[in-house]
């Protein structure tokens, strides 16, 4: 058994870790509140092991012609239980027998390099803080997502050969933003699934390299996986949450982002998510992390699951799924859970395995694979081991300050432009800018990031890049309901030819561990902007934070000139978003999620995670693809500075035979679903008079298969650059199989023979319509969670 030294030199490393100290579950914010899970903190110093010289030079380990998976199992072979146990969690503690170094797994790196040993100044003094994922979205480009993950990466091989970080991160954030009031919506692309898919693919290919390398740049990890996107509302704990999801829905819209990764990106690692899915805590999931995860999605073999931090406690407490800590640890290592972002493994593995609840060889596994993971990004290799040369001479490099700017510039989306209010015209000398948003800093950067080199807030971008003078107020808080400031505000805007309001919500009601329980504009901000709608004069108001708000009084209100939606944009927000009120860059992006009305967050609970509508509980129908009431701007709304005109060569694509489909040629595609049915193509015409760039999404309708049916779904998008006025371009996207299939109450994917309608954007401006002929057929077949009977099995 453990000695009692070694115990005590463990909980003296992680002096509050859970469970050492009886501690009752609390729920934390990861950034705010490190202190209550210090191994958080522990920013090991790391170094790459010696296979020069040494005991693992002449193990197996060290031998660059053997697979990685026979690399990491040699140098597992050598470890004690001791250990093997002290390498089980996020803060591997390597073996000093074996001059194995420490290894940290806990890397961030949501938009930027967000957690790692940085400098106090010069060389690793800074990241680049790219706009949030919410804000990078919007901007319709996938090849901006992947250029920024590979700016990233470079960025964290830099600090990892320079000893300031690891080889892996817990990044992308790819589930879906399903309800608005969740307050980590902020880090994922948004509420549709296939948008999800798509940057997620991006985003991990960006960070490891391509699919098919076999040297991995830096490691990514898909998370939360799965049915994670509630943090507390009405105090229903993400800790503790039980979440019922049909398996129609589970693989209609939580999953598909974690298969394309999975399957598709060639993820490496997969964090189980704290909440449990009809019963069952995700790092204990079996059907989750075996049957689906390695069965059906194909996970690589070598590929790793991390437990969410805490994530494996909580299996016991307070999910009681488990009845003590030892017994928690066991049923997710055996679920397959591979290394524990926390402490359990470390403390209570060697009780589990006392207690017979597990093997040598299950533990083993885990430590194994992420070895070999970290064995294919070089870990083993030596200096000359490709991208050991990165150093930060090639951060330097890299154009990305300026890509930062073109973010935040690409992702603003104008909601609102009456009487072309914007861009500001050139007879406006003076501006008034207020509001809790104008002066800021660090919230430009959302949450998980680093140092910025510099943070623009709208302020000093005024009054740095422009010729106008500036008069600043702050106004009004986020959330305050004091009127103290109106008055300077009112004043500012009196002594000025236009007032720019900046407000909206921040990090202080949105955020890991805290839910919105309103989506209406919180505080007095709206009644400081109806003030200011008073005076006649231009008036343009930022709309900021990840989760929308209900701004519907600024878009009935008439003297309300503009209303700009930026997200959390980075670096470079302020600059971007005088850019465009001042008519130097043109606004192109669409919103990823719905604008609700407020009381949608009050007709039905939050935790409801059916997306269709349901009478009984009042639920209206969750998405742009379920929800059957009025929205204030609709998902993929967007306006521009010109105008454009669409047209398509055709109007009926034809039709095409199921049969032929599902068995005709793959045409260079793994699967069948992967082909291409047709490609959607518009001529796009700049009909105003400036410059801008195009976006389009293309929807797809349909009368076929069983009701009820979704309104639309996104098939594809793309954005085209720089249209001059009077010229044109040709927007293409190819529309696959797999993308016009629906799900059926077992979960497989079906093709149902029937007519279908894509069409540009909301406006419908090109509609192509085509048939599906023949018989139904099943591209994907979805294994049956052995706890749970569908409905319509109980039905017959
Ligand atoms: C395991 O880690 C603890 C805490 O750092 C340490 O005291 C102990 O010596 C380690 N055990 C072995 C066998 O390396
Ligand atoms: C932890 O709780 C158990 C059960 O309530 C109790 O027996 C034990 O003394 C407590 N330990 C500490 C360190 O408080
Ligand atoms: C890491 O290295 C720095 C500089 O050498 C040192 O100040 C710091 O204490 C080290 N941290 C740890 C956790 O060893
Ligand atoms: C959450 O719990 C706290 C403390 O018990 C309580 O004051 C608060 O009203 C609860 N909030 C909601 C929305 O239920
Ligand atoms: C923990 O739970 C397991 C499974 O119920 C049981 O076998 C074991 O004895 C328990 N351990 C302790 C220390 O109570
Ligand atoms: C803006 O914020 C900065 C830092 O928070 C502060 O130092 C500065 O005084 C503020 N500017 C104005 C005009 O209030
Ligand atoms: C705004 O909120 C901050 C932080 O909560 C507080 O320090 C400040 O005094 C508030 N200012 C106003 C004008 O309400
Ligand atoms: C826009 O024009 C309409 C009609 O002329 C006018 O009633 C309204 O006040 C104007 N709004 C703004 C914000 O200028
Ligand atoms: C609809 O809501 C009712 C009441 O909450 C619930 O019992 C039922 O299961 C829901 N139906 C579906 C399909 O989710
Ligand atoms: C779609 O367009 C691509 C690229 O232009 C072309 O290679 C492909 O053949 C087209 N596919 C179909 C089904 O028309
Ligand atoms: C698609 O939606 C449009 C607009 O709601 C509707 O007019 C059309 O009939 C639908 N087409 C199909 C094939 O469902
Ligand atoms: C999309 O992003 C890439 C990479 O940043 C950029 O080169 C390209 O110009 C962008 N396309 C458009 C249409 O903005």
């Amino acid at each position: 058994m453990r000695s009692l030294a070694s115990l005590a030199a463990l909980a003296a490393l992680f002096p509050t870790a859970l469970g050492q100290n009886n501690q009752s579950f609390v729920d934390y914010n990861h950034e705010s509140n490190p202190d209550l899970f210090p191994q958080c903190l522990m920013h090991l110093n790391m170094s790459f092991p010696d296979c020069t010289s040494g005991p693992l030079s002449k193990n197996l380990v060290c031998d660059r012609s053997a697979t990685p998976h026979e690399r990491a199992t040699a140098l597992i072979s050598l470890f004690t239980f001791e250990e093997l146990v002290n390498n089980t969690g996020n803060t591997g503690l390597g073996v000093p027998r074996l001059n194995l170094p420490n290894y940290q797994v806990w890397g961030e790196a949501l938009h930027g390099v967000g957690r790692a040993n940085f400098q106090d100044e010069g060389d690793f003094s800074w990241a680049t803080s790219f706009p949030m994922p919410i804000t990078t979205m919007a901007a319709l480009n996938r090849t901006l997502i992947q250029q920024i993950a590979q700016i990233v990466s470079t960025q964290l091989r830099a600090f990892s050969n320079s000893g300031h970080g690891g080889l892996d991160v817990y990044s992308p954030n790819i589930n879906t933003f399903r309800h608005p009031v969740w307050g980590r919506g902020q880090e994922t692309p948004g509420e549709d699934a296939y948008l999800t898919s798509v940057y997620g693919y991006e985003y991990i290919t960006g960070l490891q390299g391509d699919p098919s390398t076999d040297s991995l740049k830096i490691i990514a990890t898909a998370k939360h996986y799965a049915g994670y996107d509630i943090e507390s509302w009405h105090n229903h704990s993400r800790l503790g949450n039980d979440m019922i999801i049909t398996p129609q829905e589970l693989a209609e819209y939580y999953m598909p982002p974690f298969i394309t990764a999975v399957r598709d990106a060639q993820v490496r690692s997969v964090m189980c998510s704290y909440n449990a899915v009809n019963g069952v805590p995700s790092c204990a999931n079996q059907y989750f992390l075996q049957t689906l995860l390695r069965e059906t999605f194909d996970f690589h073999e070598d590929g790793y699951v991390s437990g969410d931090c805490g994530a494996v406690y909580n299996v016991w407490n307070p999910h009681g799924f488990a009845s003590n800590e030892s017994a928690a640890s066991a049923a997710s290592i055996r679920a397959g859970t591979d290394i524990d972002c926390g402490t359990s493994y470390q403390f209570y593995l060697e009780d589990s395995f006392g207690e017979n609840l597990l093997s040598r060889s299950e533990i083993e596994r885990g430590v194994i694979r992420l070895y070999a993971n970290l064995i294919q990004a070089g870990y083993f290799d030596g200096p000359d081991a490709r991208y050991r040369d990165i150093t930060w001479a090639d951060v330097l490099e890299t154009d990305s300050w300026n890509i930062a700017y073109e973010a935040a510039v690409a992702g603003t989306v104008l909601l609102k432009n009456e009487n072309a209010t914007l861009p500001l015209s050139r007879d406006i000398q003076s501006v008034a800018i207020i509001g809790p948003w104008a002066n800021v800093t660090k919230q430009l950067q959302g949450n998980y990031f680093g140092p910025a080199p510099y943070l623009s807030s709208p302020l000093s971008a005024l009054q740095e890049e422009s010729d106008l003078t500036v008069h600043y107020a702050f106004g009004t808080n986020i959330s305050t309901s004091s009127t103290a400031d109106f008055a300077a505000a009112l004043d500012a805007a009196n002594n000025a030819d236009a007032i720019i309001f900046a407000g909206g919500i921040d990090g202080t009601i949105e955020a890991e561990a805290m839910d919105r329980e309103s989506i209406a504009w919180p505080g007095n901000q709206l009644e400081l902007i109806a003030r200011l709608s008073e005076l006649g004069k231009p008036l343009v108001v930022l709309q900021m934070g990840g989760g929308q708000v209900d701004s519907s009084s600024l878009k009935g209100n008439a003297d309300v000139g503009a209303l700009l939606w930026a997200g959390y944009p980075g670096q470079s927000g302020g600059r971007a978003i005088v850019d465009i009120l001042r008519g130097k860059r043109a606004p192109a992006g669409r919103l990823v999620t719905t604008q609700y009305p407020a009381s949608y967050a009050e007709e039905f609970s939050a935790i409801d995670m059916g997306l269709r509508p349901n009478a009984s509980s009042g639920n209206p129908g969750q998405t742009y693809m379920w929800y059957t009431g009025e929205p204030v701007y609709d998902f993929g709304h967007g306006l521009f500075y010109t105008s454009f005109s669409e047209s398509a060569d055709g109007v009926d694509a034809g039709s095409f035979d199921i049969q032929e489909l599902v068995t005709g040629s793959h045409g260079g595609f793994d699967r069948v679903e992967q082909g291409t049915l047709l490609n959607f193509s518009a001529t796009v015409r700049n009909t105003g008079e400036r410059e801008s760039d195009y976006t389009g999404l293309v929807f797809v309708n349909t009368t076929a298969g069983p009701e009820p049916r979704p309104n639309k779904w996104v098939v594809g998008f793309d954005r085209l650059g720089s249209l001059e006025p009077g010229h044109q371009k040709v927007f293409s996207v190819p529309v696959t199989i797999d993308s016009v299939a629906r799900t059926d109450e077992r979960g497989n994917r079906v093709l149902y023979p029937g007519k279908y309608e894509l069409a540009l954007n909301n406006e419908r401006s090109v509609v192509l319509s085509f048939t599906l002929e023949g018989e139904e057929a099943v591209l994907l077949q979805w294994p049956e969670d052995p706890e749970i009977v569908p409905d319509i099995l109980l039905s017959q």
